[in-house]
């Protein structure tokens, strides 16, 4: 048994030295090392043999197994080599031969759909604000028209960075703790003051967009996450009414979505604004007939919006007997998240390539 598997091992190195193509490499593999090779029949046949010879006979077949295969990989590797070799000096050069792929970074999607936002309101002259992240309670809500313990407040559930104490004497208090803003609207107070403090007497007329990352208190779901992005709009101006809200805001809705894109308002509620209104556009899946997406009601949420509340202009230092003006807000990841019927918001900050990479 012994020699015959140095007979079996010998005989197919020697063949293997005459092996040089592929082809010829894959005969050689079945020949002899495939499932009836004579090497994998003496493994086959190991249980015929007495109990002495056969850890003896297994160990030399193992052997013999592990050489083959090595072998064989090396001449594999040898023939490849050979093969471009070959061709390198056959064909000099292969202009169509693909050339090696650069791996370029690009925008985050929820980036991408921000800025697509942002441009469509930049035609329209609306220009971008920048505001905080890490807000106090009193910008957040209570120059919103939220008061302390207002119901509405469960709306966005937040994330306290620091709690209220009086003893810093860093201006908090135990109602203006420090949070993670959970929408873009405080900075509406911050861009009216700013725009007042430049013409006290005669404070400038606003068309600002509002865009930013947002936090909320949240259990993440597929449809909700502790961490999204807004775009804000505000106008503020003399004799702003709630004709140029929707005008302005299907104006949009065309923009983004198509000419043809239908939409509707819905009466909501807001502390910030009054009237409030929610926009729909009609699904532009099923195109209104009702379809999982729009769950059978044909039509979309898109955003909030509403009047600005004579308090909030007031709180921004605009005289609400003269001016008025309207605000909204989106969300870009929940725009995207329709168009492509993303089915799970937390794709968006999950890290996984084979997500970004498809836009
Ligand atoms: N800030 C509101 C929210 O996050 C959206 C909104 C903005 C509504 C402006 C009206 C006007 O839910």
């Amino acid at each position: 048994m012994l020699d015959k598997l140095n007979e079996v091992e010998k005989s197919a190195l020697e063949a293997l030295q005459a092996v040089n193509d592929p082809a010829a490499l894959e005969s050689w593999r079945v020949a002899n090392v495939g499932r009836s090779s004579p090497l994998m029949i003496v493994f086959a046949e190991l249980g015929k043999l007495s109990k002495e010879q056969r850890p003896v006979v297994g160990a030399a077949a193992n052997r013999v197994k592990m050489a083959l295969e090595s072998a064989l990989a090396e001449r594999a590797e040898a023939v490849k080599n050979a093969a471009l070799a070959k061709s390198l000096e056959e064909e000099e050069l292969d202009v169509t031969l693909p050339g090696r792929t650069v791996h370029i970074g690009r925008l985050h999607p929820a980036t991408q759909q921000l800025r697509r936002v942002l441009s469509i309101l930049a035609e329209m002259g609306f220009q971008v604000y920048t505001s905080r992240e890490v807000e106090t309670d009193e910008m957040n809500f209570q120059m919103l028209n939220f008061p302390p313990h207002h119901p509405a407040r469960e709306m966005q559930d937040s994330f306290y960075v620091e709690a209220g104490d009086p003893s810093t004497g860093s201006g908090r208090s135990d109602d203006n703790p420090i949070l993670m803003r959970t929408h873009t609207s405080p900075g509406q107070i911050r861009a009216m003051r700013e725009a007042v403090a430049s013409n006290p007497q005669n404070p400038p007329t606003i068309r600002i967009a509002l865009p930013g990352m947002c936090f909320r208190y949240e259990q993440i779901t597929a449809r909700s996450e502790i961490q999204f992005n807004q775009v804000e709009g505000l106008a503020v101006g003399e004799g702003i009414t709630f004709a140029d809200l929707k005008g302005t805001l299907i104006d949009f809705a065309r923009r983004m979505f198509g000419q043809n894109a239908r939409t509707r308002f819905r009466a909501s509620y807001f502390p910030f604004t009054e009237p409030s209104a929610e926009m729909d556009i009609e699904c532009f899946v099923c195109g209104g007939k009702g379809c999982q997406v729009c769950k059978n009601s044909g039509w979309l949420e898109i955003l909030g919006c509403g009047m600005v509340h004579p308090n909030v202009l007031q709180n921004g230092g605009y005289d609400p007997k003269r001016y008025t003006g309207f605000a909204f807000g989106m969300g870009p990841e929940r725009q995207l998240m329709l168009r492509n019927k993303i089915n799970d918001i937390r794709y968006f900050w999950g890290n996984d390539i084979r997500f970004l990479e498809q836009f």
